[in-house]
């Protein structure tokens, strides 16, 4: 069908369902025959994960917010140089849960570090690579903390209403601001409509690249 790379990611607040598409997608790919592949911010490398674990669940070493940047863009470059690259290289439709857009919503907007500074660091972590296409997931705060409420909170989780407020508005704000790169889909839907949608938007990118 097609013989170019794609990289599309997704993005969202808590318990918007992001992993759940990420994965029907990647599995739709491969039923088309596409070469495909999968992966996650922040990890999806050995060093990512091991960054991960801290980032999420170590509440005892009092990170600043500089540093978190800092540490998901070290996990985000190792992924880049790693898997990203390489799989766009080879012609895969590379799929990532989470990327650049998390890092300037979730450090920028909710933890108030400058959007300008992200946007150097997030360049040079990323060696200038931007998705094709960014979906985002949207839901109200109270709908997705309320999903995520019968597993164990990480550091994020445990934020306030207010922070995951300003993670939804700073996505919104974003998505209106670059509106040919971000699909915007209400994932209060049912699973089965939303992965129609995406994959109705995935598949004209596929054949406009044949
Ligand atoms: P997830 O596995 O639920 O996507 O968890 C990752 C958490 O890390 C999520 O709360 C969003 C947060 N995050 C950031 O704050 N900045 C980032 O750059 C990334 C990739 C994730």
């Amino acid at each position: 069908m097609r013989d170019l790379s794609l990289f599309i990611t997704f993005e969202g607040g808590e318990g918007c369902g992001k992993s759940v598409q990420a994965k029907a997608l990647y599995e739709r790919l491969c039923r088309e025959g596409i070469p495909a592949t999968l992966t996650y911010e922040p990890g999806g490398t050995p060093l990512g994960d091991e960054i991960c674990r801290i980032l999420k669940w170590n509440e005892d070493l009092d990170i600043t917010p500089l540093t978190e940047l800092l540490l998901f863009s070290a996990s985000r470059s190792q992924l880049v140089h790693t898997v990203i690259k390489p799989n766009l290289e080879e012609r895969r439709v590379v799929i990532c849960d989470r990327f650049t857009d998390s890092t300037t919503v979730y450090q920028g907007y909710g933890r108030g570090l400058d959007t300008e500074v992200i946007r150097t660091i997030n360049d040079t972590a990323t060696q200038g690579l931007h998705p094709n296409l960014t979906i985002l997931l949207d839901l109200p705060v109270e709908a997705g903390l309320t999903r995520k409420s019968n597993s164990q909170q990480d550091r994020f989780e445990n934020e306030d209403t207010t922070f995951h407020e300003k993670v939804r508005q700073g996505y919104l704000k974003l998505a209106a601001e670059e509106p040919e790169r971000w699909l915007v889909i209400d994932a209060s839907q049912s699973k089965e409509i939303i992965a129609d949608i995406i994959w109705q938007k995935v598949s004209q990118l596929l054949h406009r690249g044949a």
